[in-house]
């Protein structure tokens, strides 16, 4: 008995050695959260509100640092290079699995120069015109947009951006094309939508529920296949008259591929406390979007959608015939 208690513990401090001190001692320091797109948008709010969160399990601060360019891919691909330590993660949304079929010279391979930590949360977009355009529903922006053909401008965070893959859904939708004005992030396309300087942006409601309440743009749908209890007045795309315009913007948390298992094990942790704290859930809740059931909050949970999302979008991508590079 006593031989065996002794070979155990000898196995456990073996294995205790096999790991690097730094990982052991994880982490001793702030930790850092890229976020591929201008401050302010929702892929910030995101970021910021897990980051807070992940703080006190963590026991570190956990800062936030904004990379934008080239539809998020700039600030993934600054991760995906970064020292595998755990301390400089990235959240990104739906644009890892697009970014494929949309950069033909990507980088990164999402599903092989990461270590996935685990999904954040899933966001409905709402379709928004600029105040002075006259129409009041989906169907009204569907006809000026195809009188405009060409001249109408819409809005978003560059190639690879889930403003621009929901864009581009619209347009193949009606048929029509219209002209794009990316920007760094969905917070500055926004303001110029407020002033009238761009006419359509499709974002996500954690940017857009707080300005559509204040009435500074006019919502014509959301693409959900339900109404919001946030956004009760909004219409789904399939009331407005587009059946099938669906299309929800989910988030995770990546680090690079190298990271030390029993670091990537602290981080799923951290995580999985952050969306179980109330104020995050609370929060989340009332910006529209749903946090995923702790299962895929996971590594596994985030390869296997991820690589479903790939798939899925590819195909799409590649029948729109759209490129980035
Ligand atoms: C997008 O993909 O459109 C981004 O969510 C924009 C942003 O977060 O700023």
């Amino acid at each position: 008995m006593i031989r065996s208690l002794r070979a155990a513990a000898c196995a456990a401090a073996v294995a205790l050695l096999a790991v690097p001190v730094a990982a052991q001692q994880f982490p001793s320091r702030p930790l850092t959260i890229v976020v591929p797109f201008a401050a302010g948008g929702p892929t910030d709010t995101v970021a910021r509100s897990v980051a807070a969160a992940m703080e006190k399990p963590l026991g570190q601060p956990v800062v936030v640092e904004n990379k934008p360019g080239a539809g998020g891919t700039l600030g993934a691909d600054n991760v995906a290079k970064a020292a595998p330590d755990g301390y400089r993660l990235l959240v990104w949304h739906i644009g890892m699995s697009t970014s494929p079929a949309l950069y033909r010279r990507l980088p990164f391979d999402p599903m092989k120069d990461y270590a996935h930590i685990g999904l954040i949360n899933d966001v409905p977009m709402t379709l928004l015109v600029r105040n002075t355009l006259a129409v009041k529903d989906l169907g009204e922006l569907v006809a000026w947009a195809r009188a405009n053909a060409g001249k109408a401008t819409l809005a978003n965070a560059g190639l690879g951006a889930a403003s621009h893959l929901c864009g581009l859904l619209f347009q193949q939708a009606i048929q029509t094309e219209m002209i794009t004005v990316p920007y760094k992030g969905t917070a500055p396309a926004i303001t110029d939508l407020i002033g009238g300087q761009v006419d359509v942006l499709c974002d996500q409601t954690t940017n857009t529920t707080q300005q559509i309440r204040a009435g500074k743009v006019r919502a014509v749908a959301l693409t959900a296949p339900a109404r919001l209890s946030t956004l009760p007045d909004i219409p789904t795309a399939a009331e407005g008259g587009l059946k099938g315009f669906e299309l929800g913007i989910w988030h995770a948390l990546y680090a690079p591929k190298a990271t030390p298992k029993p670091v990537v094990d602290k981080l799923v942790s951290a995580l999985q406390a952050a969306l179980a704290n109330p104020d995050v859930q609370k929060r989340f809740a009332e910006l529209g979007s749903v946090i995923y059931p702790v299962e895929q909050q996971t590594p596994e949970g985030l390869r296997k959608h991820l690589q479903a999302e790939i798939d899925k979008w590819g195909p799409v991508i590649k029948k729109a015939g759209v490129y980035a590079d």
